[in-house]
């Protein structure tokens, strides 16, 4: 008999099917077994009547412990009072394809770093799989919204042989006879390559940080995507943000309302992602600071903190533009009406979820960019080939990088970004 998945049994009421899965919870009562099958796709109750079974396949129920994987046989019956809507009478167990060791993760409370060394069984609890949904549409809404807009999507590489963000947070290796190689923090500066072959294009993939901040919104590898527009200014770097993020989140409101319910995220301040979004300048912010008694001297990069107390003026993601050049990447351009600053921008999300964008305008001429390397004192030979860029064809052009994980905490409404992606790497975590 061909399988069935839970998600499909709305098309086969009445009829008899195959489901093949893992039991995710067990209740008896007399002559009755009741079978919680979990498939990945859904959860659906299994009702063994041990009248309408042969006795070995009653008997089997009784062996069958907390996530052991079985077949099941049965008719399809809609119960509007389940789970989903179906239930199955079963007639058969064709199979138990094994029958689980006692399985650590019961139905009650666990701590979080007892679940987070167990995070390869943990990924098999309802919450789990509502978030790793949620972080599939994101991204698949990430890939539609640039291929729709006529986007170039170029790979660029993980082994690279200088910094993008700063050498404080590199992670290094011995490259052969080559020296030192870094795994990449960021993919820009090949997305402006890209840029300047392709006009439009993004990459898209993980990136590392050698953090040491041991926050709920950081992690060591991260994955991240990175528009590049040649001709692009700030303003038309904060136009395509604002769209973006509107896309991404109207997505998942569309798509994932049984996932969001499943996390009891409240949707309503999510509703509100729709351009244009607040803009201000970073000297803006700072009066918000001082306004809100926050302590705060002009100069600095935001902290965590401020981050927040900034965003809890706003309904939706707000942009925060123009920050003092000094707190930011040697590629920024300065702002000509003030070259105190740089043209950049991030994107603060609400709800305390903090910077989930960064971006700018990149600098494009040559010689201001040869003295930015060598006040952030970076080696003039390891960027030539980027230099190359601003001698060949330079113009204005601008990006940004959106980080996954900080948007799926945000979507979702999670504590810390640890539960957002499968397997999270942090600076007291490498396993499993
Ligand atoms: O602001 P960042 O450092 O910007 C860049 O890397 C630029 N090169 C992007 C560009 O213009 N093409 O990082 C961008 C985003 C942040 O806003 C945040 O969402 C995420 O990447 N991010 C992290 N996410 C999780 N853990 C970390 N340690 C992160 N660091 C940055
Ligand atoms: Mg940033």
């Amino acid at each position: 008999m061909a399988r069935t998945y839970i998600a499909d049994l709305h098309q086969h009421v009445g009829k008899e099917v195959q489901l093949h899965g893992w039991l995710y919870n067990k209740r008896s009562s007399g002559k009755i077994r009741f079978l919680l099958l979990r498939d990945g796709t859904g959860v659906v109750q299994c009702v063994v009547v041990k009248a309408n079974v042969p006795e070995q396949v009653f008997a089997v129920t009784d062996t069958l412990t907390q996530e052991s994987a079985f077949s099941v046989r049965g008719t399809v019956r809609a119960d509007s009072r389940a789970p989903g809507g179906f239930e199955l009478d079963v007639t058969d167990i064709p199979k138990v394809y094994q029958v689980a060791a006692e399985y650590p993760i019961t139905p009650k409370e666990h701590g979080v770093e007892f679940l987070a060394d167990r995070r390869h069984l943990w990924l098999r609890s309802a919450r789990q799989h509502a978030v790793l949904r949620v972080r599939h549409r994101i991204i698949k809404a990430i890939r539609d919204f640039f291929d729709g807009r006529g986007f170039t999507l170029v790979d660029s590489p993980i082994l690279t042989p200088a910094a993008c963000e700063g050498t404080s947070t590199l992670f290094e290796t011995d490259y052969f006879d080559l020296g030192k190689a870094f795994l990449t923090q960021s993919g820009q500066l090949y997305a402006e390559a890209g840029a300047m072959a392709m006009g439009k294009v993004y990459c898209f993939g993980p990136t590392f940080r050698a953090e040491k901040s041991k926050t709920r919104r950081h992690l060591t590898e991260f994955w991240m995507v990175e528009p590049e527009v040649a001709f692009n200014d700030l303003n038309d770097d904060m136009e395509l943000a604002e769209e973006f993020l509107e896309y991404i989140v109207q997505s998942v409101l569309k798509d994932c309302a049984g996932e969001l319910s499943v996390l009891e995220r409240n949707t309503a301040l999510l509703q509100n992602v729709k351009k244009p979004l607040p803009r201000i300048s970073y000297d803006e912010a700072v009066e918000i600071l001082h306004r809100k008694g926050q302590p705060f001297e002009w100069g600095n990069d935001l902290g965590g903190t401020d981050e927040t107390v900034i965003s809890e003026q706003f309904d939706r993601p707000v942009m925060v533009h123009r920050y003092p050049a000094e707190v930011k990447a040697f590629y920024m351009k300065r702002d000509p009406q003030n070259p105190k600053v740089a043209l950049a921008v991030d994107v603060l999300a609400p709800e305390g979820y903090g910077e989930i964008i960064g971006g700018s305008q990149r600098e494009d001429d040559l010689d201001v960019l040869l003295a930015r390397l060598k006040e952030h004192n970076l080696p003039q030979e390891a960027f030539e080939w980027y230099l190359d860029l601003r001698r060949f064809g330079s113009v204005p052009h601008s990006g940004f990088g959106l980080g996954v994980e900080r948007t799926v905490g945000w979507i979702c409404g999670l504590d810390h970004v640890r539960e957002t992606i499968p397997f999270p790497r942090m600076i007291y975590r490498i396993t499993p």
